[in-house]
C-alpha cells in the first residue's frame, strides 16, 4: 500500500493500523514526492506498483496541493491499476440537524470545503472507481489533533477559545476509519461516510 501524507496527524495513526493489518506500507515524505508535481507522481507511483493507494496528503489553504495534487494521485492510481482510497471531509456539507448520507448533494460553505469537493470531483474524473471516505472531525491518541491542543491550552487558561453553540460534531478516532479495512480491494460503492 502506498500512503500519501503518512507523516501527518491521520497518517501516523493509520500507519500503525496498517501494520496490524499486515500491509506492506510505502509512505514517501513530501520532501521526496510533492504531489503537486504530476510527472514525478506518475513516474514514482507507477514504478512502485502499489495494490492500493491511500491519499491523505493535503496542505491547509493550498488549492494546488488539495485539488491538483489529488488529481495527480488519482491519475497515477489509474495509470498503475491501484485501488485508490481518497480521504475527503464532511466539510463538503454545510451542516444540518440530521446526519448526511452518501447521496446528499454537497454544498460546502468554507474555502476548505470547496477545495475538498473540487478534489473529490477531480479524483472521480481521473479514477472513477476510487473510494471516497468523507470523515468527520478526528481526534488522536498517538498524537493529539490541533483541536485537542487548543482545548488543552484553553482549559489551562493559556488562551481563550470560542466554541460553536449551534452544531454537534461526531468526532472519530483517527485510527478508527482505517479506510482499507472497511473497503477491501474489490467492487465497492464510490462514496462512503465515516464517523
Ligand atoms: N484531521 C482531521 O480532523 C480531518 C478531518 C476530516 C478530513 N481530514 C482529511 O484527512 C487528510 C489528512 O489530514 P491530517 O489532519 O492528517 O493533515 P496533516 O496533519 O496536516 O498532514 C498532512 C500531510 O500531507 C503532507 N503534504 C502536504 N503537502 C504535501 C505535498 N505537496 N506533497 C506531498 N505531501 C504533502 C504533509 O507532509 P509534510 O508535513 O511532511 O510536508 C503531511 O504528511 C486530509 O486530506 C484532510 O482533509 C482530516
Amino acid at each position: 500500500m502506498l500512503m500519501t501524507g503518512g507523516s501527518g496527524f491521520l497518517g501516523q495513526h493509520l500507519g500503525i493500523a496498517s501494520e496490524a493489518d499486515d500491509w506492506q506500507l510505502v509512505a514517501p515524505p513530501s520532501t521526496m514526492i510533492d504531489i503537486r508535481n504530476r510527472e514525478r507522481v506518475l513516474e514514482e507511483f507507477c514504478s512502485w506498483r502499489p495494490t492500493a493507494i491511500v491519499h491523505l496528503a493535503y496542505r491547509k489553504g493550498d488549492r494546488t496541493a488539495i485539488v491538483e495534487g489529488s488529481r495527480n494521485v488519482a491519475e497515477a492510481a489509474s495509470a498503475c491499476g491501484a485501488r485508490l482510497v481518497h480521504v475527503s471531509s464532511d466539510a463538503i456539507f454545510p451542516g444540518r440537524p440530521e446526519p448526511y448520507r452518501e447521496y446528499d448533494a454537497p454544498f460546502p460553505i468554507t474555502d476548505y470545503g470547496v477545495m475538498k469537493l473540487e478534489a473529490e470531483r477531480a479524483v472521480l474524473a481521473e479514477c472513477p472507481d476510487a473510494v471516497i471516505v468523507r470523515t468527520s472531525l478526528l481526534y488522536g491518541t498517538r498524537r493529539p489533533a490541533k483541536i485537542q491542543l487548543d482545548v488543552d491550552r484553553a482549559i489551562l487558561g493559556h488562551q481563550p477559545m470560542t466554541f460553536f453553540t449551534d452544531e454537534y460534531r461526531c468526532p472519530a478516532h483517527a485510527a478508527g476509519p482505517a479506510p482499507w479495512r472497511d473497503v477491501p480491494i474489490a467492487e465497492r460503492p464510490a462514496i462512503r461516510r465515516a464517523g
